[in-house]
C-alpha cells in the first residue's frame, strides 16, 4: 500500500494508472476510520481495480468553535484499517499541501448548502465542497464513495459534480449503524457510556418516523412532532433540528411523497451527532 503525500506525487501517480486503464475508485475521509469508513472503501475495493483513500482532517469545513484541533486523528491505526482492506494508495497531505499561504479559491453550492446542517454551521459545506473538489483534481477517479449518514453532504457533492461536469460518478452507501442503531461516527468516541445509551433515541426517532409513513401519515409536522417528544425523554439530549425534506433538492416538505430525507441533528453533551432516513416512492 502507497501512502503519498504530496499533490504533484498524487497527481502523477494517478495520471499513470489512467494510462494504464485502471478504473480508480475513491473514498473521500477524515480518518479516524471505522465499520462506516470501512463498507465504503469495500464497496470500493469491489467495484474498482484500484482503491485510493484520503486522510485529511479539512480546517476549512470546521467552524471557529467546532473541534478542528481535537478531532480524533490516528495514522497509523487508519492505514492499518485500509491495508487490511487491501487498499492501494492513502493520500495523506499535510494542511500546507492542500492550503498554502496564498489560497483563494471556493467552491459553493448555492441553496443546498444553507439548508439543514447549514443553518447551524455557517461555510461548513463550502468547505467541504471546495475540499472535494481538490481532491477529485488530484486523485481523478472513475468512482467515489460517500455515506448516507451525511445526507446532505452526498446531495451537495452530487450537485457540485453534476453543475461542473466532474467526469466522477458518485455512489452513495447505506449508514452503518452499531448493535444498537446509533449510526457510527468518529465523533461518538467524546461520548460517555451514559451519553450512548441515550443517543440510541435518535435511531428510535427514526424508525418510529418510518412506522408513521408507513402507516399513511403524510404531514411531515406530525412526524417531527412525534419524532421530537420521543427525543426529549432524554434530558442529555438538545434537538437542533428534524426536518422533513426532497430527497433532491432539500427543500421542506410539508405534505411527505415522492422520495423524503427524514433528517436530525441533535446535541448529545457536547457531541453534536446527525442522522437521517431515507424513504422512497412515497406515494
Ligand atoms: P468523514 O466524517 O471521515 O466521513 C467520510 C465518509 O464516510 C463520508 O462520506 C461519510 O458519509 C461516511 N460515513 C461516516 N459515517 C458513516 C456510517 N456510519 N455509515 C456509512 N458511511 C459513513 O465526511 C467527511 O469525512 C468529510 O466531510 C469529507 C467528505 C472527507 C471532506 O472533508
Amino acid at each position: 500500500m502507497l501512502i503519498i503525500r504530496t499533490v504533484q506525487k498524487m497527481q502523477a501517480y494517478s495520471k499513470e494508472m489512467r494510462r494504464k486503464g485502471k478504473r480508480t475508485g475513491f473514498v473521500p475521509t477524515m480518518g479516524a476510520l471505522h465499520e462506516g469508513h470501512l463498507s465504503l472503501i469495500r464497496r470500493a475495493r469491489k467495484d474498482n481495480d484500484l482503491v485510493v483513500v484520503s486522510i485529511f482532517v479539512n480546517p476549512c469545513q470546521f467552524g471557529p468553535r467546532e473541534d478542528f484541533k481535537k478531532y480524533p486523528r490516528n495514522f497509523k491505526h487508519d492505514a492499518s484499517l485500509c491495508k487490511n482492506e487491501r487498499v492501494d494508495c492513502i493520500f495523506y497531505p499535510a494542511v500546507q499541501e492542500m492550503y498554502p499561504g496564498n489560497y483563494k479559491t471556493f467552491i459553493s453550492v448555492e441553496g443546498l448548502s444553507d439548508a439543514l446542517c447549514g443553518k447551524s454551521r455557517p461555510g461548513h459545506f463550502r468547505g467541504v465542497a471546495t475540499v472535494v473538489a481538490k481532491l477529485f483534481n488530484i486523485i481523478q477517479p472513475d468512482n467515489a464513495y460517500f455515506g448516507q449518514k451525511d445526507a446532505q453532504q452526498s446531495v451537495i457533492i452530487k450537485k457540485m459534480a453534476a453543475d461542473l461536469n466532474m467526469p466522477v460518478s458518485i455512489k452513495v452507501i447505506p449508514t452503518v449503524r452499531d448493535k444498537d442503531g446509533l449510526a457510527l461516527s468518529s465523533r461518538n468516541r467524546y461520548l460517555s457510556v451514559r451519553e450512548k445509551q441515550d443517543a440510541k433515541v435518535l435511531s428510535q426517532a427514526l424508525k418510529l418516523a418510518r412506522l408513521l409513513v408507513d402507516g399513511g401519515q403524510r404531514s411531515a409536522q406530525r412526524v417531527a412532532e412525534r419524532m421530537k417528544q420521543l427525543i426529549q425523554k432524554k434530558k442529555s439530549l438538545k434537538i437542533e433540528y428534524i426536518s422533513l425534506v426532497d430527497a433532491d433538492n432539500l427543500v421542506p416538505l410539508t405534505r411527505i411523497s415522492g422520495s423524503c430525507i427524514i433528517a436530525l441533528a441533535a446535541k448529545v453533551g457536547k457531541t453534536r451527532l446527525i442522522d437521517n432516513l431515507i424513504i422512497r416512492g412515497v406515494s
